[in-house]
């Protein structure tokens, strides 16, 4: 078993982007994906527990919440969270740190990946994809340099009632987009879709995707499709993708990736 663990959730690559670049820090790490049940739930023998996702409707992105409640970690290990979000942090550290109590804490806001919401540009200071970019990769390794040193957090995240409220009606709209995902003629049927869905909700059918019952919404679809083929009702038509060029979709669909 790898000296670290990190569980990493990631709907467009870019939390996978800095999960790497962590691990590259860090050493012997292996990175586990949490788009599905994750495939290590067993880290007590990790000397270090990561978790680094992306902020979802306010919250923590799909099953994330129950799946950490899964993993056994040991009592000694150092235990760090980082979580990125475009225009603010919500409470998906803190309910990470209810379940593990962790011992370093960070977030950073990167471009919204939620584009059926709000254009991506919606950066805490603007910025360009280029230079949100460069200051995700300098806080990664900022970051990777205090796990490292075994930094502590002097406060737990932030418990914000406004944020719990928030993300439940935030689920609810997002819930109704979910049925106007829709394939335009830019479609190839090349099947990345299929592939990145981490639910299996979606089949090529006649060459084109056709959409279950089963989306949590990551938009890993919308976002990674080399054609910007899918859009979300008329909203996406004319919005930019944002997906990470750090990473591949095949990896994005890995369990474990190992970086030594
Ligand atoms: C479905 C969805 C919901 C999101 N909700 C929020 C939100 O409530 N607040 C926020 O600041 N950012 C939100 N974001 C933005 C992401 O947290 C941010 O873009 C992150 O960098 C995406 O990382 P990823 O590509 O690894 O998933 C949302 C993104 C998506 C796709």
């Amino acid at each position: 078993m790898a000296e670290n663990i990190i569980y990493c959730y990631s709907g467009s690559g870019h939390c996978l982007g800095m999960a790497k670049t962590i691990a590259k820090i860090l050493g012997d790490t292996d990175i586990v994906m949490m788009r599905s049940f994750p495939a290590i739930t067993d880290a007590s023998q990790a000397k270090r527990v990561g978790f680094i996702f992306s902020c979802f409707a306010g919250g923590l992105p799909g099953d994330v919440e129950n799946y950490v409640k899964s993993i056994h970690i040991a009592p000694g290990a150092y235990k760090f969270a980082v979580e990125q979000y475009a225009g603010y942090l919500g409470c998906g550290l803190r309910k990470i740190d209810d379940i593990v109590h962790l011992d370093y804490w960070d977030g950073i806001s990167n471009h919204s990946t939620a584009i059926w919401l709000m254009p991506h540009a919606l950066t805490i200071p603007p910025t360009t994809p280029k230079m949100a970019q460069e200051r995700i990769d300098r806080k990664a390794k900022e970051i990777g340099a205090a796990v490292r040193l075994g930094q502590r957090s002097e406060k737990r995240p932030p418990k914000e009632a406004a944020f719990e409220l928030m993300s439940k009606s935030l689920s609810k709209s997002h819930a109704k987009r979910i049925k106007t995902f829709a394939a335009s003629d830019a479609c190839i049927g090349c099947g990345t879709c299929e592939k990145v869905c981490p639910r299996n909700n979606i089949r090529l059918v006649g060459g084109k995707p056709s959409f279950g019952e089963n989306c949590i919404g990551c938009l890993s679809c919308v976002q990674l499709c080399p054609k910007a083929a899918i859009d979300i009702g008329k909203v996406t038509k004319k919005r930019q993708r944002y997906p990470n060029k750090q990473i591949s979709p095949a990896e994005l669909t890995e369990k474990v990736i190992h970086i030594d």
